[in-house]
């Protein structure tokens, strides 16, 4: 399988890694960047050869990767639309907000395309990343594209589209929401009492140890939190706090502007 990445920045770099140390021949991969730069890294690092024509980069590609900023992708998609339309191959869009209809207007209609919303943890291998496959992808297309996106992390597959937006607002935008909390929680340990270095690392590993037990033990977070909360306890009196001031309708209503926005933003972007 070959594959082309159409935009050699962050996500592009990450799943280049990612697929090399899953045992893919540096051979197999191409990039297309206009920046002489973002090629000359990824062949240094990684073996991988670029160039500066998208036309070039995917003429014999089995996959294409569009890794281009939103703002990027009509004219990006516009002008590939060409070499497209020759064999059959599977094209994968990783850019926030840009749907099928939109880009099918721009590449051509017809050609197998999935849509994928990877976040920012896929840029140290542990993202989770939501798929949805558009008309004629086939089984074993979507088998290659899990594969691909599987090397950056996790993947869960959607039946509609529309769902893109509120996964856009939970794990898109969801590391911030726990980088706030992280960020509040270490404030809160500082202001009564612990020097910042530490109340960051009890913060951070905090963080980083509830999230392996979410993810690792087969329980329900809910049983999680009953577990570490003791009757008439300290958790109990924190989270007692917590619900008074309606964290989860907080969290509710961001959710909701969240998927707003992304909603909003499809539009913008595929208004080009
Ligand atoms: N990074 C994340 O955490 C994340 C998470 C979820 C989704 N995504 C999506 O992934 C996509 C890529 O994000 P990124 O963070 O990798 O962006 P990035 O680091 O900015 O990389 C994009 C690269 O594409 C290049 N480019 C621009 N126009 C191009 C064109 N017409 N043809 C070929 N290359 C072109 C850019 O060059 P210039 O710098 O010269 O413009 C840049 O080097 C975005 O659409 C984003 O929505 C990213």
């Amino acid at each position: 399988m070959r594959i082309a990445f159409v935009g050699g920045g962050h996500m592009t770099t990450s799943l280049v890694g990612g697929l090399l140390r899953r045992g893919t021949t540096a051979g197999s991969l191409r990039v297309s960047d206009p920046v002489p730069a973002q090629l000359e890294r990824l062949a240094r690092d990684f073996g991988v050869r670029g160039t500066g024509d998208n036309r070039e980069a995917i003429a014999d590609a089995d996959l294409v990767v569009l890794a281009v900023k939103p703002q990027d992708m009509a004219s990006a998609a516009r002008g590939i639309s060409r070499e497209l339309c020759g064999r059959r191959r599977v094209v994968v869009s990783i850019a926030a907000g840009i749907r099928l209809a939109d880009l099918a207007r721009w590449i051509g209609e017809g050609i197998p395309t999935v849509r994928a919303m990877p976040n920012r943890p896929a840029l140290i291998g542990a993202g989770i990343t939501a798929l949805y496959a558009g008309d004629g992808v086939s089984k074993d297309d979507r088998d290659a594209v899990d594969a691909l996106m599987s090397a950056v992390g996790e993947t869960v597959w959607l039946d509609q589209e529309s769902q893109m937006d509120v996964v856009t607002a939970v794990s898109g935008s969801g590391p911030a929401y726990f980088f706030l909390l992280v960020e509040a929680l270490e404030s809160a340990g500082m202001a009564h009492g612990l020097p910042q270095e530490t109340a960051r690392r009890l913060a951070v590993a905090t963080a980083l140890g509830a999230g392996r037990m979410a993810a690792e033990s087969g329980v329900a977070p809910a049983i999680l939190r009953e577990q570490v909360t003791s009757k008439g306890g300290t958790t109990a009196a924190a989270l007692e706090v917590l619900e008074e001031k309606a964290v989860r309708a907080i969290f509710h209503h961001a959710v909701e502007a969240a998927t707003r926005r992304s909603a909003q933003l499809a539009v913008e972007f595929g208004g080009k």
